[in-house]
């Protein structure tokens, strides 16, 4: 029988143990392009970019389907932590400054989260992409792979402020991924 999204990602949680690493590179290294003072970490994991956040001063929501994540993320400093399935779930309605998606791919989003934002305000999002099998040779499940020029194309009603899409290696085993920084505008 299939695992619910929630059931797969409280297992694979409990089994890596619950240790936030740095924010993902993409953020970081796109900090100076955020501004304000409300962010939303969509799918946000145990919090690696949540966490970020709240140290540069954003009041943060952080969304996800895993009650072990959550667990782990409540009582963080600036975090309010919630369970989410937003397969199921709309968007919360205020709007934010700054809306993170990293390493998650919901194709309902891309039209979703800028309509969450305020005017001004930016997504900043990052997944893998259909060269992660196809060039890498890695597995992953076909369904959560971007195709090539998607991301841009899905945030075309924003203006693009980054991005980039290639391998990268950063530390890591080298990834597949594209990556955007796009406001909306003001
Ligand atoms: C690869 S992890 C990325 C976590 C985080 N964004 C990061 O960069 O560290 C994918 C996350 O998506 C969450 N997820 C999967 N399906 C979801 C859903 N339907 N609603 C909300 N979160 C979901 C999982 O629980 C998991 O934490």
């Amino acid at each position: 029988m299939d695992r619910s999204p929630r059931q797969t990602w409280d297992a694979r949680y409990r089994e890596r143990g619950i240790v936030p690493g740095p924010p993902a590179p993409w953020l970081a290294e796109n900090r100076d392009l955020l501004a304000g003072t409300r962010a939303l970490d969509l799918a946000c994991g145990i919090g690696r970019n949540a966490r970020f956040l709240a140290g540069l001063g954003f009041a943060v929501d952080a969304l996800d389907v895993s009650e072990v994540a959550i667990a782990a993320l409540r009582g963080t400093p600036g975090v309010t932590a919630r369970v989410a399935d937003l397969e199921h779930q709309p968007l919360p309605a205020e709007p934010y400054d700054v809306i993170v998606i990293i390493d998650y791919l919901q194709r309902d989003l891309f039209a979703a989260a800028p309509a969450a934002l305020r005017p001004g305000g930016v997504i900043v999002a990052e997944t893998v992409t259909r060269a992660h099998v196809e060039r890498l040779g890695r597995r992953f499940d076909r369904r959560f792979l971007l195709e090539p020029g998607e991301l841009r194309e899905a945030f075309a009603g924003l203006e693009v402020l980054r991005s980039a899409e290639g391998i990268v290696s950063r530390g890591d085993r080298p990834r597949a991924v594209a990556s955007i920084v796009a406001r909306r505008s003001s």
